[in-house]
């Protein structure tokens, strides 16, 4: 299918959200169960879990499990990849859509970053994911080789601090990012053959808890995408069969710009703005 194709219908099944707690994640929840989607949710504080969660059954009768789990723990995490491995056979439904999304976003110098943080911030941000993703795609492939539903897949959230040539103050978290986006696009065009859909998103700035500092700065409306219009381009995007989508005009632009500037131009920029 191309990308210009209509979007085809999806059958609401169940999905899996990290980072559901707060945020881009809570509003991937939010959204998903207004479309019929049975949840699974997933992040450390169980009791914003839980009042999510009897929000979402109360106002939207859907099915929502809680699994509360810190994805920087293998053992938690397993936890999570286990729930994944449900296939159409045993007691749990099986995850139809996994959403990617919990991360933290430590920044600074990285000569002066504690290592400790920055183990952290890549188990969360990264490992977790190709943990939980290797988990669910088999089941899924396999799904679909029997002839079973359509609409099953990964949405990852990256973001488009991996997309400069530089990221000065944000090495490890924009890497960590910049591997993502690769990783996803690589396993998309990978799994697509078996009719399975895996999207990356690359935000640009959202109001989340993630930048209250940036936006104590007072960074112009301009600069942030609404988490809203994230979640459903997102989704968009993901039911169109679209390996990587960055929601936003401003930033579709700015993207795009980006990579026509040269290097050595970006760079002294950067530098400057360190
Ligand atoms: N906000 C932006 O401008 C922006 C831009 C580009 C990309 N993103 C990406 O968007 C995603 C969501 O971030 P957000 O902006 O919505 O920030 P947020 O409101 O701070 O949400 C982060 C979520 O991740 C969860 N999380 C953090 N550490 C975790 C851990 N160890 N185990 C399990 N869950 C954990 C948090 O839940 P608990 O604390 O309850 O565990 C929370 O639900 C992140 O991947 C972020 O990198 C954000």
């Amino acid at each position: 299918m191309s990308q210009s194709s209509p979007t085809p219908p999806v059958r609401p099944g169940a999905a899996l959200v990290t980072g559901a707690s707060t945020g881009i994640g809570a509003e991937y929840a939010r959204r998903l169960a207004q479309r019929g989607y049975s949840l699974v949710l997933v992040a450390r504080r169980a009791e914003l879990l839980e009042a999510l969660a009897e929000d979402l059954r109360e106002r939207c009768g859907v099915d929502v499990e809680v699994l509360p789990a810190d994805l920087g723990s293998a053992e938690d995490t397993e936890r999570v990849a286990e729930r994944l491995r449900a296939g159409p056979d045993g007691a749990l439904e099986p995850v139809d859509l996994l959403v990617n999304n919990a991360g933290r976003g430590d920044g600074g110098p990285f000569a002066e970053q504690d290592p400790d943080d920055v183990d952290a911030m890549l188990d969360i941000n990264v490992r977790s994911v190709l943990r939980l993703t290797r988990a669910v795609l088999p089941v899924q492939i396999a799904r679909r080789a029997a002839g079973a539903v359509t609409g099953l897949g990964v949405i990852t959230v990256s973001s488009l601090a991996g997309e400069p040539v530089v990221n000065p103050g944000g090495s490890v978290y924009g890497a960590g990012k910049k591997f993502l986006t690769l990783w996803s696009e690589s396993v998309a065009a990978e799994v697509r053959s078996a009719g399975v859909s895996v999207t990356v998103v690359l935000p640009g700035f959202v109001r989340t808890d993630m930048t209250r500092g940036v936006q104590e700065r007072g960074l112009p409306d301009v600069a942030f995408v609404p988490k809203e219009h994230i979640v459903r381009d997102s989704l968009l995007a993901w039911m169109a069969r679209r390996p990587r989508v960055v929601p936003g005009a401003q930033y579709k632009t700015g993207d795009a710009l980006l990579k026509l500037l040269p290097r050595w131009l970006v760079r002294t920029v950067a530098r400057r703005m360190a």
